[in-house]
């Protein structure tokens, strides 16, 4: 039996047909991914099912019966629920006052009894290990999402949609993540998955459909597939992965990061060096001092103690309009806090932290015209997915986001490259593009600091390695010292003999 059934949908946002005539079949009891390149129409088709979105053309049926979905409520009523990847939790709220709110038991009156019963139910039947009393704010991501997940669970959904739910967990969390999935379908759930990751699609789902501008150009089970044929299906073409090569000339340091201390509960301080013509990848399970690097270097959080060199220059008590004049180009983990204006246009966006550049700025005057001719091309460039230079940047979708960002940041001739997660998100082709500008920085004789929670993304980029476990460098070597698994140890905590060479 059919669980979801959409037909000929259509959805135009002005000039942009995002979906351009779907159909979209799922059977009740599947696990279902949705590919697809960035800002070809996923969010949007999902959304649509899930009443956030009004489609122009198209009818759905949900178990076999037509259905008018107007809003959450609607699709709710008809059992369906949705996870987005921008949670929507309240943080001083506990989990299970955050999952019953606005559906408690007992009408009126809240039973907070029954509820609790009924979510502590929910989590034995399915094996979350969640602390109920926990307040959202302590959480990690990873269980933010469990939040998330039962929260469409107590609402009674059994059409459970995730949209790039994978995006910002660590392995670990993805291989849990995964354990609930397959015991939620055991339990009769129907799943539909958006991710841009194909190995997860195909450890993970019974059946794919891919879309591509738009419309649908690819179905199949997934037994029948593999990543090659779905990378060419998603793309159009084929794809690489791209490797370093090693770098020719490294220069005089850059970056010198010189006893900083990242976490309160670290024993030692930290000192990294970052050459010109280098990159130096950080490795480490998210929450091991990633963040507090990234902030300290960016002028986000306060050194407390030590001090970070750019150029020889102290930056630590800077504000990070001044350290970009020293030549800092930054790419946030945090593309939506740290990065963009979301009601902005994408041309007042690539503005952003460069408005006193004297190529932008003559005499307290914008000049538009030089500010439009480079975010063009920059756009050009990533192919990024736009309906012009005048669109709000939170129109567009969340990997063509990251484009503009990593265009405006590479446009302004850095020195030295803060670049943290720059993948996320990204599709295939577009991973493919970011990986050569970074090769191709360095090989103009750019620093590059990269810190990323995909350990093959670090090893294909980077010539020296650093890992970070609970706030200090548990090893740093020449990059092809050690194997994956090697530095899995090193991640978790076992320290490498001094330099390894
Ligand atoms: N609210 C909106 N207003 C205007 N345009 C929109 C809106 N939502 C989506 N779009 C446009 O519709 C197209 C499809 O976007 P959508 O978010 O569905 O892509 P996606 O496949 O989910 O991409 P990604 O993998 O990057 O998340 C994009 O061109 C996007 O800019
Ligand atoms: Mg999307």
């Amino acid at each position: 039996m059919d669980a979801i059934r959409m037909q000929g949908i259509v959805k135009c946002f002005g000039p942009v047909r995002a979906n351009d005539g779907i159909d979209f079949t799922v059977e009740k009891q599947e696990i279902h991914c949705l590919l697809g390149e960035n800002g070809t129409g996923k969010s949007t088709l999902m959304n649509i099912l899930f009443g956030l979105y009004h489609p122009d053309e198209g009818e759905i049926y949900i178990h076999e019966k037509k259905a008018a979905i107007s809003n959450p409520n609607d699709a709710y009523a008809l059992g369906i629920g949705m996870v987005h990847q921008h949670f929507m939790l309240v943080n001083q709220l506990t989990v299970l006052e955050n999952i019953i709110i606005g559906k408690e038991q007992g009408g009126l009156i809240l039973d907070r009894k029954a509820s609790e019963e009924k979510v502590s139910q929910l989590i034995e039947r399915f094996g979350f290990q969640i602390d109920l009393h926990e307040k959202v704010v302590n959480l990690s991501v990873g269980m933010r999402q469990r939040v998330e997940i039962l929260k469409t669970l107590y609402r009674g959904a059994d059409i459970i949609i995730l949209d790039e739910p994978t995006a910002v967990l660590t392995p670990q969390e993805v291989e849990e993540l995964f354990k609930i999935l397959r015991q939620l379908k055991e339990d009769g759930k129907t799943i539909v998955f958006i991710t841009h990751k194909l190995n997860e699609t195909m450890s993970l789902s019974d059946r794919i459909t891919v879309i591509r501008k738009g419309k649908v150009v690819f179905r199949c089970n997934t037994a029948d597939t593999n990543e090659k044929e779905l990378a060419t299906q998603m793309v159009g073409r084929s794809v690489e992965t791209v490797v370093s090569q090693k770098s020719g000339t490294v220069g005089a340091p850059v970056l010198e990061i010189q006893n900083i201390r990242l976490q309160d509960k670290a024993r030692e301080t930290v000192s990294l060096t970052v050459r010109a013509g280098e990159i130096l990848g950080i490795a480490g399970v998210d929450g091991n001092g990633q963040q507090e690097l990234e902030g300290m270097i960016s002028g986000s959080q306060r050194v407390r103690e030590g001090t970070i060199l750019i150029c020889g220059t102290p930056v630590e008590k800077l504000p990070v309009r001044e350290r970009k004049k020293l030549g800092l180009g930054y790419i946030p983990s945090d593309r939506h806090r740290n990065a963009m204006v979301p009601s902005f246009s994408i041309a007042e966006n690539f503005l952003l932290g460069y408005q006193e550049e004297p190529e932008y700025c003559k005499k307290g005057f914008i000049r538009f015209e030089a500010l439009k001719k480079d975010a063009r091309k920059q756009l050009e460039l990533f192919e990024t997915k736009c309906a012009g230079l005048d669109q709000q940047i939170g129109q567009l979708s969340g990997g063509n986001q990251q484009k503009v960002i990593f265009g405006r940041e590479t446009s302004h001739d850095p020195v030295f490259m803060l670049v943290a997660q720059p993948v996320r998100g990204l599709d295939i082709g577009a991973i493919e593009k970011v990986h050569k500008t970074l090769l191709e920085l360095k090989a103009q004789g750019k620093a590059i600091l990269l810190i990323s929670a995909e350990l093959s993304e670090v090893m294909n980029l980077s010539d020296r390695i650093a890992v970070l476990y609970e706030g200090e460098v548990s090893a740093e070597f020449e990059n092809g010292t050690y194997t994956k698994e090697e530095i899995g140890l090193f991640m978790t905590g076992k320290r490498a003999g001094g330099m390894g060479k």
